[in-house]
């Protein structure tokens, strides 16, 4: 099962305690090191992919920007052990002509290192914009193509693997839209949305998350169980 998380409301759980929004993503660092290890503990989430930055966050104060860049560094940094513990696979999409070197290197060294990891894939979505993905990915094509053959040059337009469709949608802190958000995998992603900002969603809140999605039907564009027998 693959689950996505758009993390958000980082900056409204700042404002809300008169602090600095960085003190938000500060926070919300913390929560993503909870989920992860809910998500290993459990047997359900195969892969678990987290809106890190957005292609569009390059707009936010040159402070807010830098500030994320040095929590993802520091976050590859101390979570690569424990990731190694956990069998878990990090990696990351979006593009990386825009991260620092020192970024990059970080990236890879924690790609490399974690690459084995069976229980779970962890993928952090950084610089990345579905749209720019797609677009990559026509401008590689020649004439018509199968969405499996659109896959491929998806993969070579995200310098990443598409990985699989994404089966539940997670969106905090209110709002109730994609932000660019793997456009393409979202196809059939079933969505669920809490006015819990980021920083405050917990374990227990990722498996209400889960339980509801174990009650969605899913039919893919067909009829449902029941009436397809009846
Ligand atoms: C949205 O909140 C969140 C982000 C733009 C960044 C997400 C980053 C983190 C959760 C922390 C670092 C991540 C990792 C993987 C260590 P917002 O700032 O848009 O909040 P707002 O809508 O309340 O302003």
């Amino acid at each position: 099962m693959h689950t996505a998380i758009i993390m958000d409301g980082n900056g409204r759980w700042a404002e809300r305690r008169g602090l600095p929004r960085t003190a938000g993503h500060r926070a919300g660092a913390k929560t993503v090191r909870k989920i992860v290890e809910a998500a290993t503990r459990g047997d359900v989430v195969e892969v678990l992919t987290l809106y890190a930055f957005a292609s569009n966050n390059w707009s936010r104060p040159t402070l807010e920007v830098s500030s994320l860049m040095r929590l993802l560094k520091r976050y590859l940094v101390s979570e690569t052990a424990r990731c190694l513990d956990n069998g878990v696979r990090l990696s990351v999409i979006g593009r990386r002509d825009r991260l620092s070197r020192d970024l990059v290197n970080t990236i890879e060294h924690t790609e490399r290192i974690t690459a084995n990891g069976s229980s779970l894939h962890l993928r952090l979505a950084i610089d990345y914009s579905a749209q720019a993905a797609i677009a990559g990915a026509a401008a590689r094509m020649r004439g018509e193509c199968s969405p499996e053959e659109f896959e491929r040059h998806l993969a070579a337009a995200m310098h990443a693997e598409v990985g699989p469709p994404v089966d539940l949608l997670i969106r905090t802190g209110g709002e109730q839209r994609l932000s660019d958000f793997m456009l393409w995998e979202c196809a059939y992603a079933e969505l669920v949305f809490t006015d819990t900002f980021w920083p405050d969603f917990d374990e227990p809140a990722f498996e209400a998350a889960l339980r509801e999605f174990a009650r969605r039907d899913r039919r893919f564009g067909g009829l449902s169980s029941a009436r397809q027998s009846g």
